[in-house]
């Protein structure tokens, strides 16, 4: 059932949805990873997946962004079954995501870093194998990337190898580099883990200025409640592999089953 979103632009209801998670199966060997989860994400949402350690948060990305195949279920992305679809294919239609680790070149510049995933959505999109295009386009994949740069507070930075970056401003980069894919649907895995307290502000910062300024669609997880709680529009709560509790902020604060099994906990987790 569909639950009101905080925010009534934004809402999981069938209509405007852009994820549809059926039945989601997956298992390691023996151990069941994910047990039947069910979720609708609507467009322009902000959807956040919390959970104590292992309740399978990242193997749920995982699942449907194709990095794992599932053994059970359905994933559906703007509409269509993308189940079987390789991870390059969901994407290309719009699926942008990163990880609880950040992924840069480390040994590039932070603006080479960009430039590569420009050039890389460009040829994907067919835009430019033409030698005389790729001359004239370079100049416009420079300045998007040091727009890109200057939308994350990164530009003054653009020409420091990626290796010595503090670990808030590579997190920061990793989201340059997605965000250069233009994507639809922005999946963030514990976008703030590992930070100080002041980078993490400007994290939330960046990420509500993301959601507010454009139409993206976010999925994140997160440990940090102050996080979640002034950014989600919703929140799917997990443990053990199943969805124990979706809902609104306050429906989740509320819920009792939440409280017993993991709100209770999380000031010992952190
Ligand atoms: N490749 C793998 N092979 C075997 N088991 C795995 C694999 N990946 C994850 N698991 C197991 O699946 C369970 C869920 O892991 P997952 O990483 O999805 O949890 P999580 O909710 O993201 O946890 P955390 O909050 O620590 O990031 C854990 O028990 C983990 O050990
Ligand atoms: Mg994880």
């Amino acid at each position: 059932m569909p639950v009101a979103s905080a925010n009534p632009l934004r809402s999981g209801s069938d209509a405007m949805s852009i994820i549809k998670l059926t039945n989601l199966e997956k298992s390691y060997g023996a151990l069941k990873v994910l047990r039947g989860i069910d979720a609708e994400i609507g467009e322009g949402e902000t959807f956040a997946i919390i959970g104590p350690n292992g309740a399978g948060k990242t193997t749920l990305f995982k699942v449907m962004t194709g990095e794992v195949p599932s053994n059970g279920g359905r994933v559906e992305f703007d509409g269509k079954d993308v189940t079987h679809d390789p991870a390059y294919r969901r994407a290309r239609a719009g699926m942008g995501r990163t990880f609880q680790v950040a992924r840069v070149f480390l040994e590039l510049t932070v603006i080479e870093n960009v430039i590569i995933a420009i050039e890389a959505r460009r040829k994907n999109t067919g835009d430019s194998d033409d030698a005389w295009y790729a001359v004239v386009s370079s100049r416009s994949v420079v300045d998007e990337a040091r727009q890109l740069l200057a939308n994350l507070d990164l530009e003054l930075k653009r020409n420091t190898e990626a290796s010595i970056l503090s670990h808030g401003d590579k997190k920061r980069l990793e989201l340059a580099i997605t965000l250069a894919g233009r994507p639809r649907i922005l999946m963030l895995d514990e976008p703030t883990a590992g930070m100080s307290p002041s980078d993490r502000i400007g994290v939330v910062d960046l990420i509500r200025r993301l959601r507010d300024e454009s139409r993206l669609t976010i999925v994140m997880t997160e440990h940090d409640m102050s996080v979640i709680f002034g950014l989600a529009d919703r929140i799917m709560v997990m443990n053990q592999g199943a969805r124990l509790a979706i809902g609104s902020i306050d429906e989740i604060r509320s819920s009792q089953v939440v409280r017993d099994v993991y709100l209770g906990k999380e000031s010992q987790h952190d």
